[in-house]
């Protein structure tokens, strides 16, 4: 039996922020590591290439290379981008094993939603693609279905699987999985999140459901083997691609947090917070080993940044957080005066700094910039010089069926939005905020 990664349904669009170059730059900057210099992105397993092209589109003056091995996910990101005029974004059709599959380094690697569904010579490719192709400064992003939290869906896999000769497998899958939880089965009593989980699949497309749990294989990951992945190869890892991961405080349930502090040994810490989250899905950022920043070049880099509020931020209000751990109230001293801040309009990361609750203490606006990310309230921006190409994509996007996100210029990134927005901005009645977000004015 071939353990290949099936080629027959296409996968949705999805449009995932942390693979933003902005994104990645932030976290890296937080993290005390410099973002790389160049520009060249790629993506390997790029699906239709829904949010390549909106980063594309969001970054006109960087280039996009994305790989697939499905020739219909290509032809649709090819058909969209061109009708776009995107002439940064290239997208391939070829096997992550194949040799020269592209031509020089990058800047910025990601691959989200592959790993743990494809078997250990295709994770290898990935990781041989990503060693070799990452340019000296580069950062890769690295996103599965991890261990321990992700494990029980294993028993979803086995489920879909035994009926994945049937005419209807999705149906069949998920008629069998209601009758377990209807019954009240053993791995539903031990497993409650299984059951949102189902929730979510029974609503999900098809497709999506074909592409989680029919492919040959379904394999969550431990951190230990995705860093033996990597670390052989000379990267290493450098830290979450999820803000709030990276910030112990609000992570990890405090008895937890006092078992894991005496631990330094890297691996057993990872993988110690990820049994105190129950964690099913990593984003792990690797780069080649640097020294870290001193505190003056680490504070010279976070005051480069600008940031700005998302729409629906609260403006001054209470601000909870709603984490791994359950909802963490949002130190009101701390955000109120920050949101404040920021309901004025852009603020560099120094003006922030003289916010009073700020003022010596940039670690902490740096930690609760990082939270504002996580929570989609504030973003950095960065200066458009030419907004044509997000315009020309979100007109195209704005009449498909799906759309996961638009692009946003200023955020060099996409952002969800609304049925409301949506609608709004479709008809030409959207605010003026929100168009000039979008580059639709
Ligand atoms: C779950 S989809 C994720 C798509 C996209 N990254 C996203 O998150 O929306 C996994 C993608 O990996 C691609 N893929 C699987 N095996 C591959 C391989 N050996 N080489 C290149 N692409 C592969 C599939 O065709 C599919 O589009």
């Amino acid at each position: 039996m071939t353990t290949d990664y099936r080629r027959d349904t296409v996968y949705p669009a999805f449009f995932h922020r942390e693979q933003s170059p902005v994104w990645l730059s932030t976290v890296c900057a937080a993290l005390g590591r410099a973002a790389p210099a160049g520009t060249r992105w790629c993506e390997i397993g790029c699906g239709q290439g829904y949010g390549m092209a909106i980063l594309a589109a969001a970054n006109p003056d960087m280039q996009f290379t994305g790989i697939d091995v499905n020739p219909d996910h290509i032809a649709l990101a090819q058909a969209r981008a061109k009708a776009a005029g995107l002439d940064n974004a290239a997208f391939i059709c070829a096997d992550i094993r194949d040799d020269g599959v592209v031509e020089g380094s990058f800047d910025f690697i990601v691959n989200h939603g592959v790993m743990s569904w494809v078997d250990d010579a295709v994770r290898q490719a990935i990781a041989s693609f990503v060693a070799t192709r990452l340019s000296d400064d580069g950062v890769a992003a690295v996103h599965y279905t991890s261990e321990p939290g992700g494990a029980a869906f294993r028993a979803f896999h086995a489920v879909f699987r035994s009926v994945a000769h049937r005419p209807n497998p999705i149906a069949e899958g998920l008629r069998a999985l209601t009758a377990m939880r209807d019954a009240k089965a053993g791995f539903f009593q031990l497993y409650p999140h299984a059951s949102q989980t189902l929730d979510a699949l029974l609503a999900d497309p098809p497709e999506y459901v074909a592409h989680e749990y029919l492919n040959p294989v379904f394999r969550p990951l431990a951190f230990h083997e995705v860093e033996a992945l990597f670390a052989p190869r000379g990267l290493s890892w450098l830290g979450s691609a999820t803000p709030i991961e990276n910030i112990d405080a609000v992570s990890i349930p405090s008895d937890a947090a006092r078992a894991i502090a005496p631990v330094r040994e890297r691996t057993l810490r990872e993988t110690m917070k990820d049994m105190a989250r129950n964690q099913a899905l990593r984003y792990d950022l690797f780069a080649r080993p640097a020294a870290p920043l001193g505190d003056h070049a680490h504070l010279s880099l976070l005051r480069t940044a600008a940031w700005r509020l998302l729409p629906g931020a609260p403006a001054a209000g209470r601000l909870t957080f709603q984490t791994r751990i359950g909802p963490v109230e949002g130190d009101a001293a701390i955000f109120r005066p920050l949101l404040q801040a920021l309901a004025q309009g852009s603020r560099s990361f120094d003006a922030l700094e003289r916010v009073s609750p700020f003022a010596g203490r940039p670690a902490l606006l740096n930690q609760a910039l990082q939270m504002l990310l996580w929570a989609d309230v504030a973003h950095p921006v960065v200066p458009v010089a030419n907004p044509a190409p997000a315009a020309r994509l979100n007109r195209i996007l704005l009449a498909e069926k799906h759309r996961p996100a638009l692009v946003c210029p200023m955020l060099g990134s996409g952002l969800a939005l609304g049925a409301r927005d949506l609608a709004a901005l479709g008809d030409g009645s959207a605010p003026q905020g929100l168009r000039h977000l979008t580059a639709l004015k």
